[in-house]
């Protein structure tokens, strides 16, 4: 009707899609996340942070003998980017799965286990039942969720939820790197007891204080992204390479791009290159390299210049300042990003790749907010 049609119009705002207003309101829904949750310190107290929720399990979940992410979609790529950190700051194997996979292998679950379970609906069927699975199997459960009072939240013994307001758009965008701030907050909670750590926590704690302006810097990449989607919209297929902290990033740019763009897009761990993918690198296919500065940095330089001596035709994400160094032959196409400490770099990363899924799906004309076949929680198995 016509005052749904309007209802919908006040909803976005001043955007012309759910998924263009998400993306775009990620400084804001990351400030949500972080609210009251990191404590600057006084003069000689050290910054720390609080998780409500969690307080009361935090000395089981340091004794347990390992960690365990389940979810789907884009929640399983936010726990994937979250991994580093965890197993930096707790010292405990973190292990990753497919909710599904989980319940096809009937994989083993211990009483000595946290399950953490990812989801921005908290009513996926395939995360819900695998929650099930690891009750029976007596492991304490996390819920990391965006929805007070779902399933998930309601049936964990525990959780923290992500605050970043209601997702519209099927495509999950600002829940992505509102679940990757709660898991770096619930790798700093685990690990709050380790002295050793504590100038690394602390670096980080000022790395999540400057998030959400160094996200609204990203933003501004807007028209650039809108430029590069023009260069691209008729190609058939886009490879995204990323490793270590950007494995996740690599994994879910591929995500947006085949589910709202509907080209096929893969992520494509940079180590595994000489494994396969590198028969595919010839002067047409489109391959996006994410090379920001971290520990990876020099193996990802060496990635690049392998690409390069077979022609292939590279689009580069690097840190700012990093452009020559990563451009060495001159061919590539560079983006710039701005640089956070490392573990936090994910969820600036992963802004020019939305905004890029976002200006291809409206170049090729297809619809943003509902892509084909998809639907926004999958509550069947
Ligand atoms: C669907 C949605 C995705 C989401 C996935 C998992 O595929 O389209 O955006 O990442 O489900 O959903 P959940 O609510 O469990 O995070």
């Amino acid at each position: 009707s016509v005052l749904e049609m309007e209802v919908e119009q006040i909803n976005k705002g001043n955007y012309e899609h759910y998924m263009q207003k998400e993306i775009h309101e990620q400084p804001e829904s990351l400030t949500t996340t972080m609210r009251g949750r990191l404590i600057r310190g006084g003069s000689c107290k050290a910054k720390t942070v609080l998780l409500g929720g969690l307080k009361d399990h935090l000395k089981t979940i340091r004794r347990s003998r390992r960690i365990v992410f389940i979810g789907c979609g884009t929640s399983y790529n936010a726990a994937l980017a979250a991994r580093p950190i965890l197993e930096e700051l707790s010292g405990i194997p973190v292990t990753m799965e497919i909710a599904s996979d989980l319940l096809d292998r009937q994989g083993p679950i211990y009483r000595e286990d946290t399950a953490v379970f990812v989801s921005q609906s908290g009513e996926t069927a395939d995360t819900l039942r695998a929650l099930e699975y690891a009750l029976e199997n007596g492991a304490l459960c996390v819920g990391i969720t965006n929805t007070v009072g779902s399933a998930i939240a309601r049936n964990t013994h525990c959780g923290v939820h992500i605050n970043a307001g209601a997702e519209i758009g099927v495509a999950s965008t600002k829940a992505y790197t509102s679940q990757i701030v709660v898991m770096a907050m619930l790798a700093l909670a685990i690990g709050s007891d380790a002295i050793s750590s504590q100038i690394r926590r602390e670096a980080i704690i000022d790395g999540l204080f400057e998030l959400p302006s160094k996200v609204r810097e990203a933003l501004k990449l807007d028209r650039e992204m809108k430029d590069l989607a023009k260069l691209l919209m008729a190609e058939q297929s886009l490879l995204v390479f990323g490793r270590g902290y950007n494995y996740a990033t690599a994994l879910e740019g591929a995500l947006k791009v085949k589910e709202v763009a509907l080209m096929h897009s893969e992520g494509i761990l940079a180590g595994e290159m000489k494994h396969g993918p590198l028969a595919l690198v010839d002067e047409n296919l489109p391959i996006f390299v994410i090379a920001t500065h971290d520990v990876c940095f020099s193996k990802q330089q060496s990635v690049i210049q392998q690409l390069n001596a077979r022609k292939g035709r590279l689009i580069v994400m690097c840190s700012r300042g990093d452009a020559s160094s990563v451009n060495v032959g001159g061919s590539c196409r560079v983006i710039e990003v701005p640089q956070v400490e490392d573990c936090l770099q994910p969820v600036i990363n992963i802004v020019p790749l939305q905004l890029l899924a976002y200006h291809l799906t409206v170049q090729r004309g297809y619809n943003v907010d509902q892509p084909r076949n998809l639907a926004k929680s999958v509550t069947t198995e």
